[in-house]
């Protein structure tokens, strides 16, 4: 497994790659790898012949400097997990190799990236689109592999490929969760003692799966007052939103037919969390 920080190496591997005729994989991550990157990892290496990681911890897409100081990093780690993987390439760019000192081009794909987790975090999903479209053209993989726990996330970058006519196959896997339904994200390592709080997004959707599935009610007022209330029962929550929305376009469903989203975001004192569950009713 090679190591690589700059641009130019990346390319001459992918170049040799690309005359070989194999496939590229592409899984971005800003590292402090979980099981929920590991299974996008052994999806990539499954389906794909040469598999490349990135590891970069994104300055445009952190809208609160303080948030991005203290994002976890442990790059030593993630490169042990990733040897035991079969990785065959690591890109892990500085800031200053990703984003020239006079860079001024950013991708943006407006009205997706301005609601739900955008009102909350403006400007974060030009950032995740920028950095995103960059590595695209760096690896120029065939396939890139993202996690349904950024529901919104690939929501937009499937938009902006289509968008921008990108030569590549966006996969979406399914979210990772520990054994008490947390899902597997690199912020929990900031959870601490407050466990039980943090589960209360995820009881909250599974019971309005259990409302449409098993009791057959339809209306979504009714189905997200259950759910924030479960969520505004405990002490020291703030529930920035919980919502039920159509998978293409995110807009707000009334009554329930077909295939929906159910997202939201809590606000812990010390993490913000997010979760999401699709329901086929
Ligand atoms: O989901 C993430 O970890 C990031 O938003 C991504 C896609 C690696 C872009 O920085």
């Amino acid at each position: 497994m090679k190591v690589v920080e700059k641009i130019d190496n990346v390319r001459k591997e992918v170049k040799k790659i690309k005359e070989s005729g194999k496939s590229i994989g592409l899984v971005p991550t800003m590292g402090c790898l979980h099981y929920g990157h590991l299974s996008l990892i052994k999806t990539s290496t499954s389906e794909c012949a040469f598999t490349v990681v990135s590891i970069f911890v994104n300055p445009s897409q952190f809208n609160d400097p303080d948030d991005y100081k203290k994002y976890p990093r442990d790059i030593k780690r993630d490169i042990e997990l990733l040897k035991k993987e079969k990785v065959d390439l690591v890109f892990a760019p500085s800031v200053e190799e990703m984003y020239k000192e006079k860079a001024s081009t950013y991708v943006e794909v407006k009205g997706l990236s301005d609601i739900l987790e955008g009102k909350f975090r403006p400007g974060h999903f030009r950032g995740v689109c920028t950095v995103v479209c960059k590595l695209f053209n760096i690896v120029q993989p065939d396939r890139a592999y993202f996690g349904w726990k950024d529901a919104q996330q690939l929501i937009i970058i499937r938009k902006m490929v289509s968008d921008l006519d990108i030569p590549v196959e966006v996969k979406g896997c399914p979210t990772v969760r520990e054994k008490d339904g947390l899902a597997a994200s690199s912020r929990n390592v900031f959870i601490g003692d407050k466990r039980k709080e943090s589960l209360s997004l995820y009881k909250a959707l599974k019971r309005i799966e259990e409302m449409i599935l098993k009791e057959g009610i339809r209306d979504t007022s009714v189905l997200l007052k259950e759910g924030k209330g479960i969520i505004t029962k405990y002490q020291g929550i703030e529930l920035q939103y919980l919502e039920i929305v159509n998978m293409e376009d995110l807009t707000p469903v009334k009554k329930i037919e077909g295939k929906v989203l159910v997202l939201g975001a809590i606000k812990l004192p010390s993490v913000r969390l997010i979760d999401n569950i699709i329901i086929d009713a």
